[in-house]
């Protein structure tokens, strides 16, 4: 059986919020929320690095804006249409931390680079004879950073000569300004220890000075080092050759992060509230929140599909619209409870919902609408 984790509301406040809310539901304990805001923004700043979070999280401005006004420089986002989201929304500072390629994707980049300061990946040169066509012309140059493969082995150029090439390739198109070079060290999602994901950040750290330097000794100076994954951060913004962090996932944290050690069960803020639909052994109990609310994603590293709060007890198994815990054969609850569960991946399971459901300390909710959520584009 799975450790007890403390719930963040007494039955009686769950069941008031129960009383409010349709369920599945996702909710987001504003308090927390905000403290993990902070305590990234004061990580940043103890590290002298500049913080631009990656929104793909939580795919809300509302909840960027929030980053924003504890200090955030700008945000990072996965998907074109997610960044045409943010700029609707009025951001002006937008990363897109992903290579463009499709025809009618690169129109519309174009279109977004007249009307905010953008950024985008590359790792190939390719994708610069792609954007050429739709970038030659512009007013000012579009600001492009390199892609390092960090241990990955998604996109990115190792730090040798191959990213040499490229930049001075990059160096070569006067429509194209070389702003930085940036990399995420997802692999520490696989990372067997804390031990592991300390190393791997700190790899993650000087593997990207190492980069810096290969192109200052050809002189080409970058104004961005950027790193980034929540796991890794606290050891890779040690370097001093970073000058910019990218976490995402840190303004929820999740059942992965508590797996890997990267955070304590107070420190997680987004939960499904559900309702318990049947309960036809002992054992099991099922709650209206399947693999369309909890999303599979995780279950190989946590080795379940989402956790209870204030029962003992996991997500042994989902089906599209419902949840299958093991539970001992004492715990107390009952068709028609509520029940408050812990995802495994946050980023993914906000993806899954329309909405949020903010719940302040004395229980007042308040609906913040997801305007990110589906932009795959
Ligand atoms: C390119 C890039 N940067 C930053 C992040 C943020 O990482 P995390 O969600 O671990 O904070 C991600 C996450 O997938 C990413 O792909």
């Amino acid at each position: 059986m799975a450790a007890f984790l403390p719930a963040p509301f007494t039955a009686q406040q769950l069941r008031a919020l129960q009383a409010q809310l349709d369920t599945p539901a996702l909710l987001i304990v504003q308090e927390r929320l905000q403290k993990n805001i902070l305590a990234m923004q004061a990580l940043a700043k103890g590290s002298h690095t500049s913080l631009r979070p990656h929104t793909k999280t939580h795919k809300s401005p509302q909840i960027a804006r929030w980053q924003l006004e504890a200090g955030a420089q700008g945000i990072t986002v996965a998907k074109l249409s997610e960044a045409e989201v943010m700029a609707q929304a009025g951001f002006t500072n937008i990363f897109i931390a992903n290579q463009i390629t499709h025809p009618l994707k690169l129109k519309r980049l174009r279109s977004l680079h007249e009307k905010v300061t953008l950024i985008v990946g590359l790792d190939h040169p390719r994708q610069i004879a792609l954007l050429r066509p739709h970038f030659e012309n512009a007013s000012r140059p579009l600001n492009v950073r390199i892609e390092i493969d960090s241990g990955l082995q998604r996109c990115g150029v190792p730090p040798d000569q191959t990213l040499l090439r490229l930049a001075q390739t990059v160096m070569r198109h006067k429509w194209l300004n070389l702003e930085g070079i940036f990399t995420h060290a997802g692999q520490a999602y696989a990372a067997q220890s804390r031990e592991e994901i300390e190393q791997i950040g700190h790899e993650e750290g000087a593997l990207m000075a190492k980069a810096r330097a290969l192109l200052a000794r050809e002189g080409i100076t970058i104004q961005t080092v950027s790193v980034g994954s929540t796991p890794t951060v606290p050891f890779s913004a040690q370097n001093n050759a970073v000058n910019e962090i990218r976490p995402g996932n840190y303004v929820f944290y999740d059942a992965m992060q508590l797996a890997l050690g990267a955070a304590g069960a107070e420190d997680c803020s987004l939960f499904v509230l559900a309702t318990v639909t049947s309960r036809p052994r002992a054992e099991r109990l099922v709650v209206d929140a399947g693999s369309k609310a909890l999303h599979t994603d995780g279950a190989a590293l946590t080795g379940h599909f989402g956790l209870p709060l204030g029962i003992e007890g996991r997500v042994v198994r989902l089906s599209e619209e419902h949840g299958i815990l093991q539970v001992p054969t004492d715990c107390p609850l009952q068709p028609g409870d509520p029940l408050l569960l812990l995802p495994n991946h946050a980023c993914a399971v906000v993806n899954l919902f329309d909405a949020y459901y903010l719940v302040d300390s004395s229980l007042q909710t308040e609906y913040l609408p997801i305007e990110g959520r589906g932009k795959s584009q």
